[in-house]
């Protein structure tokens, strides 16, 4: 039986101040009996979130990571200096990153080995544009995407450490949600693509959520479906819907 995973996605929002005062309001009303929660605030905000979640069994999540050690990389942080800080997740290869960073599948996989070799989840985002979706190649899009990203990667680390978000593009911050079905499928397809690559309880172990434009009115319908195992929350994990999405009805 696969656990639920929730990650609020702060992207670049909530300044450190912000972002406790938040996360002192909501934290103690946030149910972590049944299901992961992971907060995901931007680097700087990193360490004073985790003094805010001590105590609770809320998980420490960062947005991003880069592949090198250490260096002459200005601008980029280590896996090291996330550890040292608490992250236990981090997302990788968000379409916003993909988009405006160019970051490549290659660059993706490169990320996730780092974090693995740290003992860092990889919250791995796929996901297809509209046009893509609406010229049938939403399916071929994302199975490439799962592939090159687990390029290499043991199957015992993917069943124990990798999480899938798939996020349709064309939804997030959007307001336009895929339906239950829609997003059903296409985590049921990367269960398949997973399957394919190692074996199916390889697959059947991999944690598979669905994000964007996920709110407290669709959040029921979507975490209750056979193979979504979770969300992955942008704007409304910065509001009281934030415990309304984790707190849902199973
Ligand atoms: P929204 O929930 O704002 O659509 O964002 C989804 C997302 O990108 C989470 O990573």
């Amino acid at each position: 039986m696969r656990k639920k995973i929730i990650a609020g996605n702060w992207k670049m929002n909530y300044c450190v101040n912000k972002g406790v005062d938040f996360v002192e309001e909501i934290k103690e009303r946030i149910d972590t009996d049944k299901i992961d929660v992971v907060i995901c605030p931007n680097f700087v905000a990193l360490d004073r979130i985790f003094d805010a979640i001590e105590g609770t069994n809320i998980y420490l999540g960062a947005q991003n990571v880069y592949f090198e050690t250490s260096g002459a990389y200005t601008g980029e942080t280590s896996v090291d200096m996330l550890t040292a800080v608490g992250v236990k997740y981090c997302i990788v290869g968000h379409s916003e990153r993909r988009k405006y960073f160019h970051e490549t599948d290659e660059m993706v996989n490169q990320k996730v080995k780092k974090l693995l070799e740290k003992d860092v989840s990889p919250i791995i985002c796929v996901g297809e544009t509209l046009e893509e979706r609406d010229a049938s190649k939403h399916f071929d899009i994302v199975e490439e995407q799962v592939t090159k990203a687990l390029k290499d990667i043991h199957k015992d680390l993917v069943s124990k450490k990798i999480v899938i978000a798939y996020e349709p593009i064309w939804a997030i911050g959007t307001g336009v949600t895929a339906t239950a079905e829609q997003a059903n499928e296409m985590c049921k397809f990367i269960r398949g693509v997973v399957a394919k690559l190692y074996t199916t309880s390889v697959a059947d172990c991999v944690r598979i959520q669905y994000g964007g434009s996920v709110k407290p009115s669709n959040a029921n319908e979507i975490l209750n479906m056979s193979d979504i195992d979770g969300a992955l929350v942008g704007g409304a994990s910065l509001t009281n819907d934030f415990v309304a999405i984790v707190n849902y009805e199973s």
